[in-house]
């Protein structure tokens, strides 16, 4: 089982390798990186590529590690143990029956091996990642209400990723393997719009991404634009037939190129990026 990339995905050299890595250590990826770099995508094409189906758990502030594992769903069960209709009182007998499976529980009952995706860990409370060391580590977990032992099959290949909006614990850490993904260089991004747009012309994407790195390495910008605001702005200036010359003109008049709304998502970066674009003009 070796990841290679896929031909939606580009993955860089180090990726690739730590993807490996971590699925010969048998332990979690990792991921952080900007958001838009692809963390999520990553998980998808690597299962895709495994050829192993995908088990996605997408966690909230409100998320609890135990909705991972199982619920006991004791309100269904009291309504049905008072109308003795259900199944004739048959159902409310087995407890199983009011257990529901979260994606951890199925994933290591699985008859294959699975791929298993905790997106954004970071959005949970504090205790959340510690309440997870030893399903991770072990990968069992105990069901009290049916004295059950729930133990993996097949150890999953578990994808945890992080916008860095709160610090994992370092007990959590030292069970992971860890990729930070940098953000494209110039060559990589060249390779990423050529997967999503292999037909456009040469001339579009070398100015549209001359014009979206400009706005990347403005100082002092409140958000800088990702690969995926870069997918956008493309499309429109697609979908809007605009033509290269149009994103660079040299035209006074014309201070910010075409459809910037998706790459710059608040009025303090529009702004900046104006008087930016109207000192240069100056300067020449
Ligand atoms: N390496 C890549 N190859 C191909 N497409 C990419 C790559 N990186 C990013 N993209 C594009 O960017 C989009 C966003 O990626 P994704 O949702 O995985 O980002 P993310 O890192 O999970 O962002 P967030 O932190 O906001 O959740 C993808 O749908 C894809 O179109
Ligand atoms: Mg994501």
């Amino acid at each position: 089982m070796k990841f290679q990339g896929t031909k939606n995905y580009v993955a860089t050299q180090d990726l690739m390798l730590s993807v490996n890595a971590a699925i010969t250590l048998q332990r979690p990826l990792l991921v952080k990186g900007e958001p838009g770099t692809g963390k999520t995508m990553l998980a998808e094409e690597v299962a895709e590529a495994l050829g192993m189906p995908l088990l996605q758990w997408h966690i909230k502030s409100t998320t609890k590690a135990q909705q991972g594992l199982y619920e006991y769903d004791a309100v269904s069960r009291l309504r049905d143990s008072q109308l003795t209709d259900v199944d004739g009182g048959e159902r409310v007998k087995d407890i199983n029956n009011y257990i529901i499976k979260g994606v951890l529980w199925q994933a290591f009952t699985a008859d294959q091996p699975v791929a298993l995706l905790i997106d954004e860990i970071d959005k949970a409370d504090i205790e959340f990642p510690n309440d997870l060391l030893r399903e991770i580590d072990r990968m069992e977990f105990y069901c009290y209400e049916t004295r059950q032992l729930i133990k993996a099959k097949h150890r999953p290949v578990v994808f945890i990723t992080s916008n860095n909006e709160k610090e994992l614990p370092d007990a959590f850490l030292r069970r992971c393997f860890f990729h930070y993904i940098k953000f494209p260089d110039a060559t990589t991004m060249q390779s990423i719009v050529d997967v999503h747009f292999p037909n456009l012309k040469k001339e579009l994407v070398s100015t549209a991404m001359k014009t979206f790195f400009e706005v990347r390495g403005l100082p002092g910008l409140k958000k800088k634009p990702s690969t995926s605001e870069l997918l956008d702005w493309l499309k429109l200036l697609l979908a809007e037939d605009i033509p290269a010359e149009a994103l660079q003109s040299k035209d006074d008049k014309m201070a910010v190129p075409p459809l910037v709304g998706a790459l710059l998502k608040n009025e303090q970066d529009v702004t900046l990026f104006e008087k930016l674009m109207f000192m240069q003009r100056h300067n020449r």
